[in-house]
């Protein structure tokens, strides 16, 4: 059965992009608190408060509770080191030097989802660590360049898995990128590596995210007894990145963007950074 994908309107489309900026503005506003000595719960406490006092939208993480799962305690996810995804914020993770750590904001406002998240380094990076976050950005954005009508789900798949082959990275199987508007897991499910079983053409108006975890060991996860904390079975570094893409006519837009938003590679050829002067 073939997934229903929503093709969004150009009114809904315009309420993602504002939704998308504001989840892209509170990566911009944390920026200069990830730094070494914070604890990620008061970064989650900044980000909460920001969402609701500055941007006047919800955290759309802090009680989401998917079929089988606890709710999701806090508002952001900050995933340090070997955490691959949904590490939960606490008062007693303190930010080292050395350390890489992915923030994982959702917000919901006017009904409508914003999902990104970034990679940041504290202090001196460590060669590893440093290789790694690059890997996972240019991971993420080989996928995005495969988005056009005619191509299909799996060409970002494709893409992602050719791009963390050479280079001798693996990538997680079991979480991926999803469909997003109205709701914040919509049809499809992104896989970032290549399936056997046929996936959907895109068309414009579509809308998901891209969001490749990788691994600088394998691509094996365990998940921690709090229900929520997915880890490299391995102990092996994790990172990732995650934008929204829109699919246009001519190939594709990038919904989750500000200022901070940092340059894509150099060989991307299908989107520019907006100049927000
Ligand atoms: N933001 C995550 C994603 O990219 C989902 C987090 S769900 C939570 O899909 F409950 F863990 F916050
Ligand atoms: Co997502
Ligand atoms: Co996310």
């Amino acid at each position: 059965m073939a997934p229903k994908i929503t093709i969004h309107t150009p009114e809904e489309i315009e309420a993602m992009r504002r939704v998308g900026r504001l989840s892209s503005q509170l990566l911009d506003y944390i920026t200069p608190f990830v730094k070494a000595g914070v604890s990620t719960l008061e970064l989650d406490n900044l980000m909460d408060a920001y969402t609701e006092n500055v941007l006047g939208a919800k955290s759309a993480c802090k009680g989401y509770t998917p079929e089988g799962m606890t709710p999701y305690p806090r508002s952001t996810c900050i995933s340090v080191n070997h955490v691959i995804c949904h590490g939960i914020p606490s008062e007693k993770k303190i930010l080292k030097n050395g350390d890489i750590v992915n923030i994982d904001v959702t917000i919901v406002k006017d009904g409508f989802f914003g999902d990104n998240s970034r990679m940041f380094i504290i202090g001196k990076p460590t060669v590893a660590g440093s290789r790694l976050v690059q890997a996972a950005f240019g991971c993420m954005w080989s996928g995005i360049e495969a988005v056009r009508p005619g191509n299909t789900f799996n060409d970002i798949g494709i893409a992602c898995k050719r791009y963390c082959d050479a280079l001798g990275l693996s990538i997680v199987h079991e979480y991926g990128g999803h469909g997003i508007g109205r709701v914040f897991h919509a049809e499809p499910h992104v896989s970032h590596v290549p399936l056997s079983i046929p996936t959907a053409r895109f068309e414009p108006g579509m809308i998901f995210t891209v969001e490749p975890m990788v691994n600088a060991g394998r691509r094996h996860l365990t998940m921690l007894n709090d229900g929520w904390t997915v880890v490299t079975k391995d102990k092996s570094l994790s990172a990732q990145w995650e934008l929204e893409v829109l699919v246009t006519e001519t190939g594709y837009d990038i919904l989750t963007v500000s200022e901070g938003t940092p340059e894509p590679p150099e060989w991307v050829k299908g989107w520019k950074k907006p100049s927000f002067a």
